[in-house]
């Protein structure tokens, strides 16, 4: 047990090249990390720590990474967990953006119970190439921006914040 998973879900590969950045700052930190896609773990044993993101739609997040949280719930709260949403996009802080939007209601009482260590709103990813009609009309109804407007910056950071919390914590680098 001295791994830590960045498990995740996507439409559109938005959340994936987050999760993937996550954990390359991980990994450069000499932190053993999987990164994988939320449906694709089955069993949390040999993973110390875990960061679980999903894309937001419609305020939801991904079924796969909802039914990640739900279905492990009674081993994410014996570990350190962090949660970040990939949604929001236009200029400005991503949750004024979304009139105060932090995750989704109806997992929060899963959250209340697993006491993430943090739960983050990062800038997304809005492609309109990779768009169905209904969603193109979904986006210009709610006056979104389409565009990437991921901060790799704010990612960094964050990522860099969890290495130290989990180094700090006795996760060796390199074991
Ligand atoms: C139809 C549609 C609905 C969306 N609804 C929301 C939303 O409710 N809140 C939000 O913050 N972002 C919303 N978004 C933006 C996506 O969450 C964002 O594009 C995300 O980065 C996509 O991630 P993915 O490429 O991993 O699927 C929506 C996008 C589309 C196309």
């Amino acid at each position: 047990m001295d791994k830590v998973l960045v498990a995740y879900a996507t439409k559109y590969g938005a959340t994936a090249e987050i999760a993937e950045r996550i954990g390359q700052v991980l990994c450069e930190a000499g932190l053993h990390t999987d990164v994988l896609p939320a449906d694709r773990v089955k069993d949390l044993t040999p993973y110390s720590a875990v960061v679980l993101g999903s894309a937001v739609y419609i305020g939801l997040w991904q079924k796969r990474a909802a039914r990640f949280l739900k279905a492990n719930e009674k081993a994410l709260a014996e570990r350190p967990v962090w949660l970040f949403s990939s949604g929001p996009t236009g200029e400005g802080d991503p949750v004024e953006l979304t009139q105060g939007w932090r995750f989704p209601k109806s997992l929060q009482p899963i959250a209340d119970r697993i006491q993430p260590r943090d739960i983050a709103v990062f800038h997304g990813n809005v492609d309109i190439d990779k768009l169905n009609f209904v969603e193109k009309g979904m986006i210009r109804n709610v006056k979104a921006q389409f565009g990437d407007f991921r901060d790799w910056g704010v990612i960094t950071s964050w990522a860099t914040a969890i290495a130290d919390v989990l180094k700090e914590a006795g996760l060796a680098p390199g074991t």
